[in-house]
């Protein structure tokens, strides 16, 4: 165990009166001691809906609940352990006010929306505490699984951590006609990983191996409880995931090995509805997936799990980096993380009751709009490179008053993710959905649920993936970047100007 968690444990253990409540917290807390083993399962909790015009988001320092009997800090924009669900309509205004009541600046950024560059929240329009933030943001995306979350100059990943993120979906007139399952029976679920010490407290505390593969959680939290269980019918339900995880990569899938239909992906609803028994998706990304359990008897469970698979930055370091030589083994709690690759379980669905089942069809054709087919007019490379504790862009890291591209406005462009280093790197652009065209290296392909509207792509070791972009709503300063937190954070962005 590292030196820091025994001092940390000591030093509680001497400080806590038995009898107290359990009360954990960030970074130190104090409280008696947890096993987090053998906490029984949480019921999911869905984040409460908020719909417009007008919103107000209150970013402060909340204790939650996050299992059974266990409470933590939060810092969090509503009541939550996560954010609240902003619900939209394609079309709508909305006027969202951030307010800053946590002890440090933050601001918000809504990840695959197309906004305007004062509504994109870039780091530099991060807010002091105490003060706010307007934004203005007409809907003008699609139907889709958006989310939001911390942007805060270094402190993207920590902020985003302890719950400043949640859900931002938006309905359109496409969407409703498909009549896909809603009410109870859409179930839009934030996945983040992340470490319970046991001294109860959340742990984010990178160390120096950590900063360089990534920072791994030793537990699943969905919309920021731990391990949840959720009761449901025997019918189809709509899953909206999203990965919210610091670094990890999931590979989505249900335990009694039943196939998803997947009908969506980043940015909205796919041409045709795909049946998959896995699913990866890479930090940033989201999938819109149905999961059927009519077939399911009355009194089982079955549970959506991340699969385990190679860590890929063991294939290319040996036992390395990826081996978790410090902190212990595995999935020890308070020390190590689960390494990246490692099996998770997410969520437990215990089937309570049995209803007729109502069964959704797919449409051969679920949406009509597919890419436009533009040429290309330039095309840019971009290596992403991690070594000697630095993670960069073409040999740079983020500068926030410098522009690395400037892009003209309305051009069509092929972006080249180069990815020659030993981790993986999930790609995401800003103020864009974008087509996958290529990948060359690694996998080799197109893997299904990158076929739709994408702002985020995983880039393994070794691969070369290209994208076709088109940038023609906004002129402004946007960011590109990794959206492993860690490399993000210390520094793997750049900033492109659409001018
Ligand atoms: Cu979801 Cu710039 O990030
Ligand atoms: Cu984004
Ligand atoms: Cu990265």
């Amino acid at each position: 165990m590292h030196r820091r968690h025994l001092l940390r444990i000591a030093g509680l253990a001497a400080a806590t009166p038995l009898a107290r409540p359990f009360l954990a917290g960030f970074p130190s807390g104090d409280g008696v001691k947890v096993d987090p083993a053998t906490l029984p399962r949480a019921p999911l909790r869905l984040a409460p809906r908020l719909r417009g015009p007008a919103l107000v988001l209150r970013a402060q320092e909340r204790v939650v609940e996050i299992a059974p009997g266990v409470k933590a800090r939060a810092w969090t924009p509503g009541d939550g352990p996560v954010g609240p669900t902003i619900e939209a309509r394609k079309g709508e205004k909305l006027n969202i006010a951030l307010e800053n009541a946590l002890p440090e600046p933050t601001i918000l950024h809504w990840h695959g929306l197309r906004v305007p560059e004062a509504a994109d929240g870039h780091p530099r329009l991060a807010i002091e505490p105490g003060s706010r933030y307007d934004y203005e943001i007409p809907v003008i995306d699609r139907a889709g699984t958006y989310w939001y979350h911390s942007h805060a100059h270094h402190r993207t990943g920590i902020q985003s951590y302890r719950g400043m993120s949640g859900f931002f979906l938006v309905r359109d007139e496409h969407d409703d006609a498909l009549k896909l399952p809603s009410g109870v029976h859409e179930l839009p679920m934030l996945i983040q990983d992340r470490r319970l010490a046991n001294d109860g407290t959340l742990v984010y505390d990178p160390m120096m191996h950590e900063n360089m593969e990534g920072f791994f959680g030793d537990a699943a939290f969905v919309n920021g409880i731990r391990l949840p269980m959720h009761e449901v019918e025997t019918t189809t339900y709509r899953l909206r995931l999203a990965n919210g995880c610091t670094s990890r990569i999931l590979r989505l899938a249900l335990s009694n090995g039943a196939p998803f239909l997947m009908v969506g992906t980043d940015g909205g609803l796919l041409p045709r509805a795909e049946s998959l028994t896995s699913i990866d998706l890479g930090p940033g990304e989201r999938v819109d997936v149905l999961a059927d359990f009519a077939a399911v008897p009355v009194g089982q469970t079955v549970s959506l799990v991340s699969q385990a698979f190679e860590n890929p930055a063991m294939g290319m370091m040996g036992m390395g980096m990826g081996g978790r030589g410090m902190g212990g083994g595995p999935g020890r709690m308070g020390a190590g993380g689960i390494p990246q690759g490692g099996a998770l379980p997410l969520v437990e669905f215990r089937v309570a009751r049995a209803v007729a089942p109502q069964p959704w069809r797919a449409p051969a054709l679920l949406h009509p709009e597919r890419f436009p087919v533009r040429q290309a007019v330039r095309t840019r490379t971009f290596r992403f490179e991690s070594m000697r504790m630095q993670h960069t862009i073409n040999g740079r890291d983020f500068d926030m008053a410098r522009i690395d591209e400037s892009v003209p406005f309305g051009d069509t462009e092929i972006w080249q993710f180069v990815n020659p280093s030993p981790f993986p790197h999930p790609i995401h652009v800003h103020e864009n959905q974008f087509e996958v065209v290529e990948r060359i290296g690694g996998r080799g392909r197109i893997m299904p649920w990158e076929r739709g509207l994408k702002d985020t792509v995983l880039v393994m070791p070794g691969e070369q993936v290209n994208v076709r972009l088109t940038f023609d709503v906004y002129r402004g300063r946007f960011l590109m970047h990794c959206h492993n937190l860690i490399h993000e954070d210390m520094g793997m962005m750049l900033n492109f100007a659409v001018e």
